[in-house]
């Protein structure tokens, strides 16, 4: 007997972060980060209650009174269809998409209902994400010097060979300093470690991990996809001060803790998309064409391990629906 293969929800999903990119390209080098942000939410939110899910918002924009929308505890779908955690993060790279810079994405993750881990109070954490080839080579405990010789082992190439992905941080400024003086190649960031991890563990991409710390909302997301590519993110949370080292502590969080991928997202049944905003490594940007406008995505499933290009080409309609029809 065959079964059917059930339903790919990032086939779906697709369309909320093509609509959430389409309406926050409008503000790609105008300076205004919040109006980008803002209108990548209003696009995304009105196209998730499309899909045929009970979803809820675990990784939002926040807490309900300060986010009208896509706030953490929100459900979003049409009511029917498998219960999902869901993580937004409508324009990864604010910044880069308010000064007209490279790589700025929307990006939409799930997972089964009491999936994701719930980052609580922590804002950050520390990230080592490698592709499949390098998958167990890292040891977060260990030097850096000691990881890049490990990766580079796994891949079958030399230290000197490595390109090493960071965000660009004062507080980064020994771990880049490490990696120098390991000798592989350091290319820094301005912002978008969604991006950067991705590009760390597809196979085709010219980086070959990504270290440092950054958002941990970004990190659960981030995960959906490490699930889909097999690949490794090893993490650890990061407090800024003694506050949030209490705070952690009251509320059960071990800040020594490595959390795996599996730490961070506890099913294979996991979807991630993202769509470009601003043109950078891991896909193009949007472009309006006078009669139109053109998207690139990715679309991953765990539960597969498949990952989907997809250029969708959106007439003018789509733009007036989206209010993202241009001066
Ligand atoms: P936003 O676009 O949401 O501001 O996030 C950009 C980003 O660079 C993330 O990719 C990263 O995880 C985080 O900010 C790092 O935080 P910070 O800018 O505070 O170092």
């Amino acid at each position: 007997m065959t079964t059917k293969p059930d339903r790919n929800l990032a086939l779906e999903l697709v369309r909320a972060t093509e609509a959430a990119a389409i309406a926050a390209g409008r503000w790609m080098g105008r300076n205004n980060k919040e109006a980008g942000d803002q209108a990548a939410v209003d696009a995304m939110r009105q196209l998730l209650d499309t899909v045929d899910m009970d979803g809820v918002v675990v990784i939002g924009e926040g807490e309900k009174d300060e986010a009208p929308m896509l706030f953490n505890g929100e459900e979003v779908g049409s009511g029917n269809g498998p219960q999902t955690d869901i993580a937004v993060d409508p324009i990864d790279g604010t910044r880069l998409l308010a000064q007209g810079r490279p790589g700025s994405l929307a990006v939409l993750a799930m997972a089964p209902r009491g999936t994701m881990f719930n980052p609580g109070p922590m804002v950050y954490m520390n990230k080592w994400i490698v592709g499949a080839d390098a998958k167990g080579a890292v040891d977060i405990d260990a030097p850096i010097k000691d990881n890049l010789a490990r990766i580079a082992k796994a891949k079958g190439k030399a230290v000197n060979d490595l390109t090493v992905m960071m965000l660009d941080r004062d507080r980064h400024a020994g771990m880049a300093q490490d990696v120098r003086d390991a000798g592989a190649r350091l290319r820094l960031i301005m912002d978008g470690d969604v991006a950067g991890g991705l590009l760390a563990a597809m196979p085709d991409k010219a980086v070959d991990v990504l270290i440092g710390i950054g958002g941990t909302p970004e990190g659960v997301t981030t995960a959906c996809a490490i699930r889909a590519l097999d690949g490794e993110m090893l993490g650890r949370l990061w407090a800024r001060n003694d506050e949030e080292t209490v705070a952690a502590n009251e509320q059960g969080y071990d800040l020594d803790e490595v959390l795996t991928t599996e730490r961070l997202v506890s099913s294979q049944d996991t979807f991630f998309v993202c769509t470009g905003v601003t043109t950078g490594d891991l896909v193009p940007g949007v472009n309006y064409t006078g009669s139109g406008v053109t998207t690139d995505s990715l679309c991953m499933r765990g539960k597969s391990g498949t990952v989907r290009y997809i250029r969708a080409i959106h007439t003018v309609e789509k733009l007036r629906e989206l209010g993202a029809e241009g001066a």
